[in-house]
């Protein structure tokens, strides 16, 4: 039997329930003892958990955000900070620690690591960023809430014979505005790993035009410039109009697909088992339907980027 602890931490990501759910379901049922610490590495800081039981996940499977909170702790970043956290870790006699999130809380695991806590990591962001998962948990739910919000933008966009540029999440990479954009049959997605010029831009959108197109939807990951920015850029330098549309945080919530809730769920179970058999520093992904672990330095010695032909896909088919 083993005392494991869960946190959830960074962004939240729709399905960062299920995987919670599926951490102390599986770790009951293999009868181990499951903590949570509240509000990501500020719990371990500050010594807030608690135990959870079977009942304490009852519900939350289709729930959006976390119900044990998030939080971004800068002053993590601190060793006497990263001390202070492993020694409440060990005062608690936890055996090993599970961290659902994004790059950043998977830096502050392997600080964290460093003081001897076992940890395995659980992929929790809509970015789809991090190397050794084909998908993150939240990310293909962040993709649906963008495709709806294109389908309605494009009725105004068409009714109006207007461009709208939608402005997505996506610091350094460009998959929910490549897969939402392909999706949604936008006339131009701008990510930050393919080549952006505003003339060619500029001319493809007003050769749809030309052509009988009755409206554009330009859709750019907000790594690349805000949708403001790049609108402005068009009016100044090519005297083209657009309107704008920010999505934020609306792609961060709502109650996870079906996809999601059933990858977190396999990937919190062998997370358990992962941790109770004494594995760590290391990440619990999915790659080409199989359960993988990949160690925190794979993961994050880079992140994962579109597929380029995806992305060509996406323009040809717009012509
Ligand atoms: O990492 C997830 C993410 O939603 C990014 O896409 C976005 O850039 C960032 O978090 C926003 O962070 P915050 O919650 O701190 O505003």
């Amino acid at each position: 039997m083993k005392r494991i602890a869960i946190l959830t931490s960074g962004g939240d990501a729709p399905g960062m329930n299920a995987a919670l759910r599926a951490v102390v379901r599986t770790g009951i049922l293999r009868g181990h003892r499951i903590f949570a610490f509240f509000n990501g590495f500020k719990g371990i800081i500050d010594n807030e958990s608690a135990e959870m039981y079977n009942r304490s996940v009852g519900d939350i499977l289709t729930r959006g955000g976390t119900i044990i909170g998030t939080s971004r702790v800068p002053e993590f970043l601190k060793p006497e900070v990263q001390k202070l956290a492993a020694r409440n870790f060990e005062l608690l006699e936890m055996d090993g620690l599970i961290v659902i999130g994004g790059d950043g809380s998977f830096r502050g695991a392997v600080d964290l690591g460093k003081f001897g806590v076992p940890i395995i990591g659980l992929p929790g962001t809509i970015d789809n960023d991090l190397n050794g998962t084909d998908n993150t948990i939240g990310f293909d739910t962040a993709v649906d809430t963008v495709l709806d919000s294109i389908r309605k933008v494009r009725d105004t966009a068409s009714s109006h014979h207007r461009t709208i540029i939608v402005e997505v999440m996506g610091r350094r990479s460009g998959w929910i505005a490549l897969k939402a954009g392909l999706a949604g049959g936008a006339e131009a997605i701008i990510v930050p790993e393919m080549p952006f010029d505003l003339e060619d831009l500029t001319h493809r959108l007003e050769s749809g035009l030309a052509r009988g197109k009755k409206h554009s939807i330009v859709v750019i990951a907000e790594g690349v410039m805000t949708a403001n920015e790049l609108s402005q850029k068009m009016a100044e330098k090519m005297g083209f109009t657009s309107n704008t549309v920010v999505l934020g945080y609306v792609q961060r919530g709502g109650s996870p697909t079906a996809n999601d809730i059933i990858l977190a769920s396999k990937l919190g179970a062998r997370a358990v088992d992962e941790i109770a058999g004494g594995k760590s520093d290391a990440m619990v992904g999915e790659i080409k339907g199989e359960v993988v672990v990949t160690p925190f330095d794979e993961v994050l010695a880079e992140h994962s980027i579109i597929d380029p032909n995806l992305y060509h896909l996406a323009m040809d088919l717009v012509h």
